[in-house]
């Protein structure tokens, strides 16, 4: 057992050890170009109303943009968009190059492959420490019958078919 207090990588070890999806987050900036990043900060809130959060840190190159936003479109991945994780999160190159997207809700870009999609309006803000807290209210959704990319230890995973 580790018990190591007061130590940022025990820390992130500690959290690492609950497993997760991974989605990429899209908008548009304040000059209407099309924006995405990686996050596995997702989580559900409410069912009525439907209300979903994540979080992005202050030093996300996102970050400005997401804070003007009113929009935002959730896409859960599927097990085989791996790639497209490491693209939303790759510090360089065109994060959308070859990306046949629709526009959604508020104009956001909508990525053609999902698990699920939430396209949401900007419902609250909070702070949260080194990130910022968004809330989204969903206006639309939708889901594939596929399994999803699941992500673990800093390391992407495999989730056993369970059908
Ligand atoms: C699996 C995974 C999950 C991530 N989750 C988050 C998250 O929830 N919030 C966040 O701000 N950044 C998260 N990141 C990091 C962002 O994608 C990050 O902004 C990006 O890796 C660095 O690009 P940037 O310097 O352009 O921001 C995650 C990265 C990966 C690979």
């Amino acid at each position: 057992m580790y018990n190591t207090q007061n130590d940022p990588r025990a820390f992130r070890n500690a959290l690492g050890q609950f497993p997760t999806g991974v989605t990429v987050i899209t908008t548009l900036d304040g000059g209407g170009n099309r924006v995405g990043m990686t996050a596995n900060s997702f989580s559900s809130v409410s069912l009525d109303p439907m209300l979903v959060l994540w979080s992005i840190a202050k030093t996300a190159s996102a970050y400005d943009a997401f804070m003007q936003a009113k929009h935002f479109a959730i896409h859960v991945l599927s097990a085989d968009q791996e790639s497209t994780s490491q693209r939303f999160s790759a510090k360089d190159g065109d994060r959308f190059a070859g990306l046949d997207c629709e526009n959604g809700h508020g104009g956001v870009p909508l990525l053609p492959k999902f698990a699920a999609r939430f396209e949401c309006t900007l419902e609250s803000c909070y702070a949260g420490g080194d990130h910022d807290i968004l809330v989204g209210r969903v206006e639309q959704f939708a889901h594939r019958d596929c399994i999803p990319l699941g992500f673990h230890a800093g390391r992407y995973i495999n989730i056993p078919d369970f059908e």
